[in-house]
């Protein structure tokens, strides 16, 4: 075991003997930039300032002469032998994330709920999707309009991506992921997109507003903020009609096991048996919170429960620039623009 930090960052973590230190860095949740994986793009590259490192298979062809002789090096390839003192910098914001287009496979479909299927994509070969958790990604298929989908899974391994989809009656996407779309078929998604993802550089406490499938990204963020031992305060609200229609128990098992995570669901058409709170999940949070100054709010789901949200929680000291929200308006809408 061998210690790698970056000084550009103040970061620090370990890495196997043998494993390459961009693994290191992805399994520990720290975002070095890369590419092609493999030692051809050069987008890994780092500034070696003390140790010593080898490349399995000789060097590869990412770096030049001159940045040899520089001391650069190309983390996706090469692993340590001594600990190690590098210099990179890390991807923070969205400025610092490419947008791709990438083939992918149908790895598999998992019906959660009547109306929601969960889908696993997989990104083959040495390809990956580098995200920050909660932004989305365009489904692409030739006999249909870009679809939006939220990436329901944290960006630690980052060749895989978890969607929630939800049926949409008479939509035609949703309709041919539910019937027809296969494992193993082709797509392609673009992406990432969207300025929907965790502030990491804030400690103020998190209140999120999920609807339906909404809590897709929010399982992402949540996702990375216990990858990354964060210890802000989150409460998730987590609306839905029915109680089947809150389709995963994750939330139930981060407030059993985390003490910094809070989870209320909140029905809006509970039946008798329901125990829980009930009508819109917006309201829930401002019964619960007479203040909002001090909060960040991430709201993600259908849009009058997003508008809904920004609207009355303004109202009680929320800032603007503290409200982050995807609303899942629909490509007909865009398609009509
Ligand atoms: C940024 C973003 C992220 C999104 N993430 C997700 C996600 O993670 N999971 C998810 O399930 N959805 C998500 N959506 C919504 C999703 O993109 C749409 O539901 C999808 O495009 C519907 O495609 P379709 O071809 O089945 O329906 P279409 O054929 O496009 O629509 C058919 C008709 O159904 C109605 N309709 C379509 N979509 C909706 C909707 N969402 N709600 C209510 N009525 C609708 C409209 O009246 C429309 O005319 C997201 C949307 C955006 C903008
Ligand atoms: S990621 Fe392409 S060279 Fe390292």
């Amino acid at each position: 075991m061998f210690t790698v930090e970056n000084q550009a960052s103040g970061n620090n973590f370990q890495v196997e003997a043998g494993e390459t230190i961009l693994d290191g860095a992805i399994n520990n949740a720290i975002g070095f930039p890369y590419g092609c994986q493999n030692g051809f793009c050069g987008k890994c590259k780092a500034t070696l300032i003390q140790g010593e490192v080898e490349y399995k298979n000789g060097t590869p062809p990412g770096l030049s002469v001159e940045e040899i002789t520089d001391n650069m090096i190309l983390p996706c390839k090469c692993s340590a032998k001594t600990d190690l003192l590098i210099a990179v910098a890390e991807l923070k914001s969205l400025a610092d994330i490419e947008i791709k287009t990438l083939p992918c496979k149908v790895e598999k479909i998992e019906r959660l709920n009547h109306d929601v299927a969960k889908v696993v994509l997989k990104i083959p070969g040495s390809e990956a999707l580098q995200y920050l958790a909660g932004q989305y990604v365009d489904l692409i298929h030739p006999d249909f309009e870009p679809r939006a989908f939220s990436i329901a899974n944290a960006p630690h391994n980052t060749s895989i991506i978890e969607l929630h989809v939800r049926l949409i009656s008479g939509g035609k996407f949703t309709n041919f992921v539910f019937n027809e779309m296969q494992e193993k078929s082709l797509l392609k998604i673009e992406g990432p997109k969207g300025s929907f993802y965790l502030r990491e550089d804030s400690e103020k406490p998190i209140i999120m507003v999920a609807g339906g499938t909404g809590f897709g990204p929010v399982k992402a963020m949540i996702e990375h903020a216990i990858e990354t031992n964060s210890n802000r305060q989150i409460h998730l609200y987590w609306g839905a009609r029915t109680e089947q229609d809150l389709y995963m128990d994750l939330p139930k098992k981060w407030a059993d096991t985390y003490a910094n995570i809070s989870f209320i669901p909140v029905l809006s058409s509970a039946d008798n048996q329901w125990q829980g709170r009930t009508g819109y999940v917006h309201n829930a949070v401002l019964e619960d919170f007479k203040n909002l100054v001090d909060y960040e709010v991430y709201a993600c789901g259908p849009p009058a429960m997003v508008s809904s949200a920004a609207n009355t929680f303004v109202k009680i000291g929320m800032f603007e620039d503290n409200f982050y929200n995807d609303s899942f308006d629909f490509a007909y809408q865009t398609e009509q623009l």
